[in-house]
């Protein structure tokens, strides 16, 4: 075929997908054609807007390592990991709900008693958390895996300021399905915005915050996997996260309460806030 435009090109492109590998791929290719082809029909980009897209694009991969994922960074701020998210958790009512994974999480963090702390000496407003996790139906899950992780009280992550791991921990439910421990309280952050998507959301008019959360990721035998938030009741950044993760079944207050016997029996000696959620997982 030759002489090909504006008009007969789609359709040329995706008949070359004709012998693909597999039914999938074939669907996937036509797909990503017939939607990218109507977007550029749609914008009508100039040259030189073509030559950014390309640079931007560059720019996203050169920002890519071990440890900073900024194609993972676009997708969140563009709403495609909850999209994929959404598509993926189509959950029975009465399960938590699922939210955005983040880049934050550490494989291997370390394992803590019911009760224990998990700040390794960060400072902040003392904050315990309780839980409990059970099936849809509400049986305790005895021995879940909950590995929690969170920021600071000024929006860092360890990862991004400290040489050791903090705030951040895996627990194992009694045989009554819960959990806890002592930690500080998060605050609301910035998702990291000194590359392409930080310039992105600064052209498009966006500010690139996160209400305050405290990330779960929960795992028991015969159960799907739960990789979710719990989100600040009252914090300003709710109904605009950057990254659209914010569902009202998972915002709890973190509730300041005065000196005293707090609800673990530990005496406290100064004002501490307190979590509590309970967790729901759906059967694999
Ligand atoms: C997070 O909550 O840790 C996060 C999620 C998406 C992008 C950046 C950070
Ligand atoms: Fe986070």
């Amino acid at each position: 075929m030759r002489d090909l435009n504006e008009h007969t090109l789609t359709d040329e492109v995706i008949s070359r997908f004709a012998n693909s590998k597999s039914p999938r791929i074939k669907q996937i290719s036509e797909a990503l054609v017939r939607h990218l082809h109507d977007f550029v029909r749609e914008i009508e980009p100039t040259q030189e807007e073509w030559e950014f897209a390309i640079d931007f694009l560059t720019r996203t991969g050169h920002m890519c390592d071990d440890k900073r994922q900024e194609f993972i960074l676009l997708s969140d701020a563009l709403g495609v990991s909850m999209l994929v998210d959404a598509i993926n958790h189509r959950m029975p009512e009465g399960v938590t709900e699922t939210t955005v994974f983040g880049p934050f999480y550490v494989e291997g963090a370390k394992q803590y008693e019911l009760g224990g702390d998990i700040t390794e000496g960060v400072s902040g407003t003392p904050m315990l958390i309780t839980g409990t996790v059970s099936d849809q139906d509400g049986k305790p899950l005895a021995g879940a895996t909950v590995n929690l992780w969170q920021s600071d009280t000024e929006g860092f992550y360890d990862v991004q300021r400290l040489d050791s791991l903090a705030l951040r921990g895996v627990l194992h439910t009694n045989d009554r399905g819960e959990f806890s421990c002592w930690t500080v309280r998060p605050s609301a952050y910035p998702i990291p915005d000194d590359g392409p998507v930080g310039q992105m959301l600064e052209a498009q008019g966006r500010h690139p915050y996160r209400p305050a959360h405290v990330h779960f990721m929960i795992e028991a035998p015969g159960f799907q996997k739960l990789v979710t938030h719990v989100f600040a009741d009252g914090d300003t950044y709710l109904d605009s996260d950057v990254v659209f993760g914010v569902k009202n079944s998972l915002i709890r207050e973190y509730e300041m309460r005065e000196p005293g016997q707090a609800p673990d029996g530990r005496d406290m000696t100064e004002p501490y806030a307190y979590l509590h959620y309970d967790f729901r997982l759906k059967r694999a």
